[in-house]
């Protein structure tokens, strides 16, 4: 059994990981939860075991066999390399060390053998991506068997879940007050969100790109470990809670068969394809369960859908991405990590 730490435990990302937890086989011995002082002492049940939440302080990491860090930058930038000095093995959510070289940035169905490699020799930090650059990588992964991918241009439709906790609040309590003829109040995002759309997600770069739009580029190049792969990026927060839209067109350097690549997606595992336009499938965040079928917002898989032929060249292929930006894109994914290298968890446990 395993003795796993959550940092963030709390948080959106935090009590996704619960969620998935509950239901999956993945064997928890002791669970050690830490959150900010605000959360200290508050209660969380996981398959009916309650366990009180704590604070970072010097040597809360001692004897836990692997932890994930769901809190954020600042968080993991001070609490990662004490975890590590604790002996345990890391999974760390936040964007600090997904570009270092010597720490492997996974998405398990796409290079789980990069961290198990890494794991063999002794390193013991592992990175999760961006909740829109894991479902950009699946498909891109999936399509490069059929041809060599050339060029990536992606629009993405961001969530509000994406920025926390704090900011589901804000959509929720703004778009309350808009209606209400009551002014819009930001606090966690940068301009009101409700009933609008906002193209910045980040702080803004010499270049006029944004953080977010230069981590997707650079991350998905990392974990296709194709360096110098043209990616080009336009991120939107939009007014939506949960799973994060992507319009994306892919140019393959050599003509290619549509069935082919159709085929190459419905086959991938943790693929779910929804497409069939002239009865209206395609994957949505949220139907209130007017659409079950259509609905993403909890799916585990990548769904995809609008698959066809870029109409200004053959060379590229367009589809809509929509993954659960909470569970694929961030909780979810760190579990499979750990799941992917679950052997090596026992075994260091009963060493
Ligand atoms: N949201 C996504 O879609 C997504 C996707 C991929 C990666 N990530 C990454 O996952 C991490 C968590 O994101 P989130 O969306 O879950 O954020 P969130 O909802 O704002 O949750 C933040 C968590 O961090 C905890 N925290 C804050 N200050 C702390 C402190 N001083 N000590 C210990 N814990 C502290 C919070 O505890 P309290 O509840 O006590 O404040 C809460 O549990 C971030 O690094 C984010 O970049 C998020």
């Amino acid at each position: 059994m395993i003795r796993l730490g959550v940092v963030g435990a709390t948080g959106a990302v935090g009590k996704e990981l619960f969620d998935i937890l509950e239901k999956r086989d993945f064997p928890i011995g002791e669970l050690r939860l830490f959150g900010s002082p605000r959360s200290l002492g508050k209660k969380l049940t996981l398959r009916g075991k309650t366990e009180s939440v704590r604070i970072l302080e010097p040597g809360c990491f001692d004897g836990l066999d692997l932890i994930f860090f769901d809190a954020s930058d600042a968080i993991s930038k001070e609490w990662v390399k004490p975890a590590l000095e604790s002996g345990a093995i890391i999974i760390d959510n936040s964007a600090v060390y997904r570009l270092d070289p010597a720490v492997p940035l996974v998405v398990p169905e796409v290079n789980l053998q990069a961290m198990k490699d890494s794991l063999k020799k002794g390193n013991r930090l592992f990175a999760g991506p961006n909740c829109t650059t894991v479902p950009l990588a699946v498909v891109i992964d999936t399509l490069r068997q059929v041809a060599p991918v050339s060029r990536v241009i992606v629009s993405t439709y961001q969530s509000v879940s994406g920025a926390g906790t704090e900011a589901v609040a804000e959509l929720r309590a703004q778009s309350v007050d808009i209606l209400s003829g009551k002014p819009a109040q930001p606090k966690a995002l940068a301009h009101p969100i409700a009933f609008n759309l906002i193209p910045q997600i980040g702080g803004f770069l010499e270049d006029g790109s944004t953080s977010e739009e230069l981590k997707v580029r650079d991350e998905t190049r990392k974990i296709l470990d194709l360096p110098n792969l043209p990616v080009t990026c336009t991120a939107v927060r939009v007014p939506t809670v949960k799973g994060h839209g992507e319009s994306v067109l892919i140019e393959f350097s050599e003509a290619f068969d549509l069935e082919k690549m159709k085929a190459a997606l419905r086959s991938r595992t943790g693929i779910t394809v929804l497409d069939d336009p002239k009865n209206r499938v395609y994957p949505m965040n949220e139907t209130y369960g007017v659409s079950p079928a259509l609905t993403v917002s909890g799916m585990d898989d990548v769904a995809v859908g609008r698959v066809r032929r870029d109409t200004s060249s053959d060379r590229g292929l367009q589809l809509w991405i929509v993954s659960d930006n909470l569970r694929k894109g961030a909780a979810l994914n760190a579990i499979q990590m750990a799941e992917g290298i679950l052997p090596e968890l026992l075994a260091r446990h009963s060493s």
